[in-house]
Protein backbone atom coordinates (compact mmCIF):
# COMPACT_ATOMS: atom_id res chain seq x y z
CA UNK A 1 0.00 0.00 0.00
CA UNK A 2 1.25 3.66 -0.28
CA UNK A 3 0.45 6.78 2.14
CA UNK A 4 0.64 10.44 0.58
CA UNK A 5 2.01 13.31 2.90
CA UNK A 6 4.31 11.63 5.93
CA UNK A 7 2.96 14.37 8.52
CA UNK A 8 2.24 13.07 11.84
CA UNK A 9 -1.09 11.48 10.74
CA UNK A 10 0.57 9.78 7.29
CA UNK A 11 3.56 8.37 9.49
CA UNK A 12 0.93 7.26 12.12
CA UNK A 13 -0.94 5.75 9.24
CA UNK A 14 2.48 4.51 7.48
CA UNK A 15 3.64 3.21 11.10
CA UNK A 16 0.41 1.18 11.71
CA UNK A 17 0.47 -0.56 8.34
CA UNK A 18 3.83 -1.86 8.70
CA UNK A 19 3.31 -3.41 11.72
CA UNK A 20 0.02 -4.81 10.60
CA UNK A 21 2.29 -7.02 8.05
CA UNK A 22 1.78 -4.74 4.98
CA UNK A 23 4.32 -3.74 2.46
CA UNK A 24 4.42 0.18 2.90
CA UNK A 25 5.66 3.32 0.41
CA UNK A 26 5.44 6.47 1.80
CA UNK A 27 5.82 9.43 -0.09
CA UNK A 28 7.00 12.72 1.16
CA UNK A 29 7.97 15.84 -1.12
CA UNK A 30 11.14 16.35 -0.03
CA UNK A 31 13.98 13.69 0.91
CA UNK A 32 14.55 15.85 4.15
CA UNK A 33 10.33 15.20 5.01
CA UNK A 34 10.84 11.26 4.29
CA UNK A 35 14.16 10.62 6.26
CA UNK A 36 12.31 13.00 8.93
CA UNK A 37 8.67 10.82 8.73
CA UNK A 38 11.27 7.40 8.65
CA UNK A 39 12.63 8.73 11.71
CA UNK A 40 9.83 8.99 13.90
CA UNK A 41 8.27 5.73 12.83
CA UNK A 42 11.28 3.94 13.43
CA UNK A 43 11.73 6.03 16.93
CA UNK A 44 7.73 4.56 18.22
CA UNK A 45 8.42 1.47 16.74
CA UNK A 46 11.97 1.36 19.11
CA UNK A 47 10.21 2.89 22.15
CA UNK A 48 7.57 -0.12 22.11
CA UNK A 49 9.93 -2.78 22.35
CA UNK A 50 11.97 -0.64 24.99
CA UNK A 51 8.22 -0.69 26.92
CA UNK A 52 7.87 -4.48 26.09
CA UNK A 53 5.10 -4.13 23.30
CA UNK A 54 6.61 -5.58 20.54
CA UNK A 55 9.22 -8.17 20.32
CA UNK A 56 12.77 -6.82 18.31
CA UNK A 57 12.25 -8.95 15.86
CA UNK A 58 8.32 -8.01 15.24
CA UNK A 59 9.80 -4.19 15.16
CA UNK A 60 13.12 -5.10 12.77
CA UNK A 61 10.09 -6.75 10.43
CA UNK A 62 7.88 -3.85 10.63
CA UNK A 63 10.82 -1.43 9.71
CA UNK A 64 12.04 -3.30 6.32
CA UNK A 65 8.73 -2.89 5.18
CA UNK A 66 8.44 0.71 5.20
CA UNK A 67 10.26 2.21 1.81
CA UNK A 68 10.71 5.87 1.49
CA UNK A 69 10.30 8.07 -1.67
CA UNK A 70 9.81 11.36 -3.23
CA UNK A 71 8.60 9.97 -6.18
CA UNK A 72 4.70 9.33 -6.94
CA UNK A 73 5.74 7.03 -9.37
CA UNK A 74 6.90 4.86 -6.78
CA UNK A 75 3.14 3.91 -5.51
CA UNK A 76 2.38 2.57 -9.25
CA UNK A 77 1.80 -1.46 -7.31
CA UNK A 78 0.05 -0.22 -4.84
CA UNK A 79 -3.47 -1.99 -3.79
CA UNK A 80 -4.51 1.02 -1.66
CA UNK A 81 -3.35 4.04 -1.52
CA UNK A 82 -4.24 6.64 1.58
CA UNK A 83 -3.79 10.31 1.61
CA UNK A 84 -2.88 12.72 4.40
CA UNK A 85 -1.67 15.65 2.58
CA UNK A 86 -2.27 18.87 3.24
CA UNK A 87 -5.48 19.48 3.77
CA UNK A 88 -6.72 21.90 1.09
CA UNK A 89 -9.46 21.00 -1.94
CA UNK A 90 -7.01 21.67 -5.04
CA UNK A 91 -3.72 19.70 -3.78
CA UNK A 92 -5.73 16.61 -2.71
CA UNK A 93 -7.61 16.87 -6.40
CA UNK A 94 -4.40 17.27 -8.39
CA UNK A 95 -2.81 14.67 -6.08
CA UNK A 96 -5.85 12.25 -7.16
CA UNK A 97 -5.91 13.06 -10.87
CA UNK A 98 -1.84 12.10 -10.68
CA UNK A 99 -2.73 8.67 -8.79
CA UNK A 100 -5.58 7.65 -11.22
CA UNK A 101 -3.02 7.55 -14.13
CA UNK A 102 -0.43 5.61 -12.04
CA UNK A 103 -2.79 3.07 -10.39
CA UNK A 104 -4.52 -0.18 -11.61
CA UNK A 105 -7.88 -0.22 -11.98
CA UNK A 106 -8.95 -1.80 -9.20
CA UNK A 107 -7.03 -0.07 -6.59
CA UNK A 108 -8.30 2.05 -4.16
CA UNK A 109 -7.69 5.81 -2.89
CA UNK A 110 -8.54 6.79 0.72
CA UNK A 111 -8.31 10.21 2.29
CA UNK A 112 -7.46 10.97 5.35
CA UNK A 113 -9.12 14.49 5.68
CA UNK A 114 -10.76 15.35 8.39
CA UNK A 115 -12.97 18.44 7.39
CA UNK A 116 -13.22 18.27 3.20
CA UNK A 117 -15.95 16.60 1.31
CA UNK A 118 -14.92 13.60 0.21
CA UNK A 119 -17.40 13.77 -2.80
CA UNK A 120 -15.55 17.23 -3.52
CA UNK A 121 -12.02 15.58 -3.56
CA UNK A 122 -13.49 12.66 -5.62
CA UNK A 123 -15.19 14.88 -8.30
CA UNK A 124 -12.46 15.38 -10.44
CA UNK A 125 -11.73 11.78 -11.06
CA UNK A 126 -12.79 9.81 -13.53
CA UNK A 127 -13.78 6.53 -11.27
CA UNK A 128 -14.62 8.29 -8.16
CA UNK A 129 -16.46 5.05 -6.94
CA UNK A 130 -13.01 3.84 -5.88
CA UNK A 131 -12.34 6.74 -3.51
CA UNK A 132 -13.56 6.45 -0.04
CA UNK A 133 -12.52 8.52 3.76
CA UNK A 134 -10.59 6.61 5.87
CA UNK A 135 -10.53 8.79 8.84
CA UNK A 136 -8.00 8.51 11.58
CA UNK A 137 -7.41 9.92 15.04
CA UNK A 138 -4.40 11.71 16.19
CA UNK A 139 -2.18 9.80 17.28
CA UNK A 140 -3.02 7.38 14.86
CA UNK A 141 -1.16 4.85 16.11
CA UNK A 142 -2.87 4.92 19.22
CA UNK A 143 -6.21 6.04 18.70
CA UNK A 144 -8.53 2.71 17.79
CA UNK A 145 -11.00 4.28 15.98
CA UNK A 146 -11.09 4.54 12.08
CA UNK A 147 -14.23 6.32 10.44
CA UNK A 148 -14.90 4.66 6.76
CA UNK A 149 -16.40 7.25 4.96
CA UNK A 150 -18.69 6.56 1.87
CA UNK A 151 -18.68 9.38 -0.82
CA UNK A 152 -21.66 9.77 -2.94
CA UNK A 153 -20.50 7.53 -5.00
CA UNK A 154 -18.23 5.25 -3.38
CA UNK A 155 -18.70 2.12 -4.44
CA UNK A 156 -20.26 -1.31 -1.97
CA UNK A 157 -17.04 -2.63 -2.79
CA UNK A 158 -14.33 0.06 -2.06
CA UNK A 159 -16.14 0.96 0.92
CA UNK A 160 -16.23 -2.56 2.57
CA UNK A 161 -12.57 -2.76 1.48
CA UNK A 162 -11.34 -0.07 3.35
CA UNK A 163 -13.51 -1.18 6.48
CA UNK A 164 -11.45 -4.69 6.18
CA UNK A 165 -8.52 -2.44 5.88
CA UNK A 166 -9.45 -1.02 9.13
CA UNK A 167 -9.93 -3.86 11.06
CA UNK A 168 -6.61 -5.29 9.53
CA UNK A 169 -5.17 -2.78 10.91
CA UNK A 170 -6.07 -3.77 14.81
CA UNK A 171 -8.84 -0.60 14.49
CA UNK A 172 -11.91 -0.26 15.13
CA UNK A 173 -14.11 1.24 12.45
CA UNK A 174 -17.11 2.70 11.78
CA UNK A 175 -19.11 3.39 8.64
CA UNK A 176 -20.51 6.87 7.75
CA UNK A 177 -21.72 9.00 4.67
CA UNK A 178 -19.83 12.06 3.78
CA UNK A 179 -20.93 14.51 5.93
CA UNK A 180 -19.69 17.74 8.13
CA UNK A 181 -17.18 16.77 10.26
CA UNK A 182 -18.29 13.15 9.71
CA UNK A 183 -19.36 11.47 12.81
CA UNK A 184 -16.72 12.46 15.52
CA UNK A 185 -15.18 16.16 14.35
CA UNK A 186 -18.77 16.75 14.08
CA UNK A 187 -19.21 16.45 17.82
CA UNK A 188 -15.82 16.98 19.33
CA UNK A 189 -14.86 20.32 16.73
CA UNK A 190 -17.80 22.33 18.78
CA UNK A 191 -17.31 20.86 21.92
CA UNK A 192 -13.53 21.90 21.65
CA UNK A 193 -14.48 25.36 20.86
CA UNK A 194 -16.96 25.58 23.51
CA UNK A 195 -14.08 24.72 26.27
CA UNK A 196 -11.94 27.60 24.41
CA UNK A 197 -14.84 30.19 24.89
CA UNK A 198 -15.55 28.72 28.99
CA UNK A 199 -11.47 29.85 29.18
CA UNK A 200 -12.51 33.36 29.16
CA UNK A 201 -16.32 33.06 30.43
CA UNK A 202 -15.62 31.64 33.48
CA UNK A 203 -12.13 33.12 34.07
CA UNK A 204 -10.71 28.95 34.94
CA UNK A 205 -6.98 28.63 33.83
CA UNK A 206 -6.19 26.56 31.25
CA UNK A 207 -4.67 24.31 33.98
CA UNK A 208 -7.79 24.45 36.01
CA UNK A 209 -9.70 23.89 32.58
CA UNK A 210 -8.03 20.28 31.95
CA UNK A 211 -8.36 19.42 35.09
CA UNK A 212 -12.03 19.58 35.39
CA UNK A 213 -12.70 17.85 31.98
CA UNK A 214 -10.30 14.94 33.01
CA UNK A 215 -11.65 14.73 36.57
CA UNK A 216 -15.02 15.77 36.07
CA UNK A 217 -15.49 13.89 33.01
CA UNK A 218 -13.73 11.56 32.63
CA UNK A 219 -11.47 12.44 29.34
CA UNK A 220 -8.14 11.46 29.18
CA UNK A 221 -6.10 14.42 28.89
CA UNK A 222 -7.77 17.95 28.87
CA UNK A 223 -9.16 20.24 26.24
CA UNK A 224 -6.58 22.52 25.50
CA UNK A 225 -3.97 19.39 25.78
CA UNK A 226 -5.90 18.27 23.35
CA UNK A 227 -5.78 21.03 21.14
CA UNK A 228 -2.32 21.53 21.62
CA UNK A 229 -1.73 17.54 20.14
CA UNK A 230 -4.03 17.98 17.20
CA UNK A 231 -2.65 21.43 16.07
CA UNK A 232 -4.12 24.77 16.87
CA UNK A 233 -4.05 25.50 12.87
CA UNK A 234 -5.56 21.77 12.43
CA UNK A 235 -8.06 22.57 14.27
CA UNK A 236 -8.94 26.44 13.35
CA UNK A 237 -8.64 24.66 9.65
CA UNK A 238 -11.25 22.13 10.66
CA UNK A 239 -13.77 24.35 12.54
CA UNK A 240 -13.45 26.93 9.81
CA UNK A 241 -14.42 24.41 7.36
CA UNK A 242 -17.16 23.13 9.25
CA UNK A 243 -18.56 26.56 10.29
CA UNK A 244 -18.89 27.27 6.71
CA UNK A 245 -21.02 24.41 5.46
CA UNK A 246 -23.23 24.22 8.44
CA UNK A 247 -23.16 27.81 9.61
CA UNK A 248 -23.62 26.81 13.39
CA UNK A 249 -21.98 29.67 15.55
CA UNK A 250 -20.61 26.94 18.01
CA UNK A 251 -18.62 25.31 14.83
CA UNK A 252 -16.77 28.88 14.38
CA UNK A 253 -13.16 29.08 15.73
CA UNK A 254 -12.66 31.20 18.78
CA UNK A 255 -11.09 34.15 18.22
CA UNK A 256 -8.38 33.23 21.32
CA UNK A 257 -7.44 30.50 18.84
CA UNK A 258 -7.06 32.15 15.74
CA UNK A 259 -5.23 34.98 17.28
CA UNK A 260 -2.67 32.25 18.91
CA UNK A 261 -2.68 30.20 15.36
CA UNK A 262 -1.79 33.86 13.42
CA UNK A 263 1.03 34.32 16.57
CA UNK A 264 2.64 30.58 15.20
CA UNK A 265 1.72 29.28 18.81
CA UNK A 266 0.55 26.18 17.12
CA UNK A 267 0.89 23.73 20.21
CA UNK A 268 2.98 20.60 20.32
CA UNK A 269 4.27 20.53 16.82
CA UNK A 270 6.03 24.34 17.28
CA UNK A 271 6.83 24.29 20.76
CA UNK A 272 4.32 26.15 21.97
CA UNK A 273 0.56 26.46 22.48
CA UNK A 274 -1.52 26.55 25.53
CA UNK A 275 1.78 24.58 27.08
CA UNK A 276 5.39 24.93 26.55
CA UNK A 277 7.06 21.68 25.41
CA UNK A 278 10.95 20.99 24.55
N1 LIG B 1 3.36 5.30 18.00
C1 LIG B 1 3.54 4.62 19.13
N2 LIG B 1 3.55 5.20 20.33
C2 LIG B 1 3.35 6.53 20.36
C3 LIG B 1 3.12 7.29 19.23
C4 LIG B 1 3.15 6.64 18.02
N3 LIG B 1 3.00 7.31 16.87
N4 LIG B 1 2.92 8.59 19.59
C5 LIG B 1 3.06 8.61 20.93
N5 LIG B 1 3.32 7.38 21.37
C6 LIG B 1 3.57 6.93 22.70
C7 LIG B 1 4.74 7.68 23.24
O1 LIG B 1 5.91 6.94 22.97
C8 LIG B 1 4.43 7.79 24.71
O2 LIG B 1 5.11 6.83 25.42
P1 LIG B 1 6.54 7.16 26.11
O3 LIG B 1 6.40 8.49 26.79
O4 LIG B 1 6.72 6.04 27.04
O5 LIG B 1 7.52 7.18 25.01
C9 LIG B 1 2.95 7.43 24.79
O6 LIG B 1 2.47 7.23 23.48
C10 LIG B 1 2.15 8.54 25.34
O7 LIG B 1 2.33 8.36 26.66
P2 LIG B 1 1.15 8.68 27.59
O8 LIG B 1 1.49 8.12 28.93
O9 LIG B 1 0.83 10.14 27.48
O10 LIG B 1 0.01 7.78 26.94
P3 LIG B 1 -1.44 7.62 27.45
O11 LIG B 1 -1.63 6.24 27.84
O12 LIG B 1 -1.77 8.71 28.39
O13 LIG B 1 -2.34 7.87 26.13
C11 LIG B 1 -3.30 9.10 24.38
C12 LIG B 1 -2.05 8.86 25.22
C13 LIG B 1 -3.72 7.83 23.67
C14 LIG B 1 -2.92 10.16 23.35
C15 LIG B 1 -4.45 9.55 25.33
O14 LIG B 1 -4.03 10.63 26.10
C16 LIG B 1 -5.69 9.92 24.57
O15 LIG B 1 -6.50 9.09 24.21
N6 LIG B 1 -5.88 11.25 24.31
C17 LIG B 1 -6.99 11.74 23.52
C18 LIG B 1 -6.54 11.88 22.10
C19 LIG B 1 -7.67 12.25 21.19
O16 LIG B 1 -8.78 12.56 21.59
N7 LIG B 1 -7.37 12.26 19.89
C20 LIG B 1 -8.31 12.64 18.87
C21 LIG B 1 -7.99 14.01 18.42
S1 LIG B 1 -9.14 14.57 17.24
C22 LIG B 1 -8.52 14.04 15.78
O17 LIG B 1 -7.48 13.46 15.68
C23 LIG B 1 -9.35 14.32 14.59
C24 LIG B 1 -8.58 15.08 13.55
O18 LIG B 1 -9.38 15.11 12.38
C25 LIG B 1 -8.26 16.53 13.97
Amino acid sequence: MGVVGLGAMGAGIAQLCVEAGVDTVGREISPELAERAGDRITHFLTRKVEKGQLEQEARDAAVSRLSLTTELADLGGCDLVIEAIVEELAPKQELFAELELLLSAGALIATNTSALSITEIAAGTSKPERIVGMHFFNPAPLMPLVEIIRAELSSDEAFETAYAFGEKLGKHPIRCYDTPGFVVNRVLIPLLNDCIRVLDEARVTVEDLDTGMKHGAGWPMGPCELVDLVGIDVHVHASDALYEKLREPRMAPPPRLVAMRNAGLLGRKSGRGFYTYD
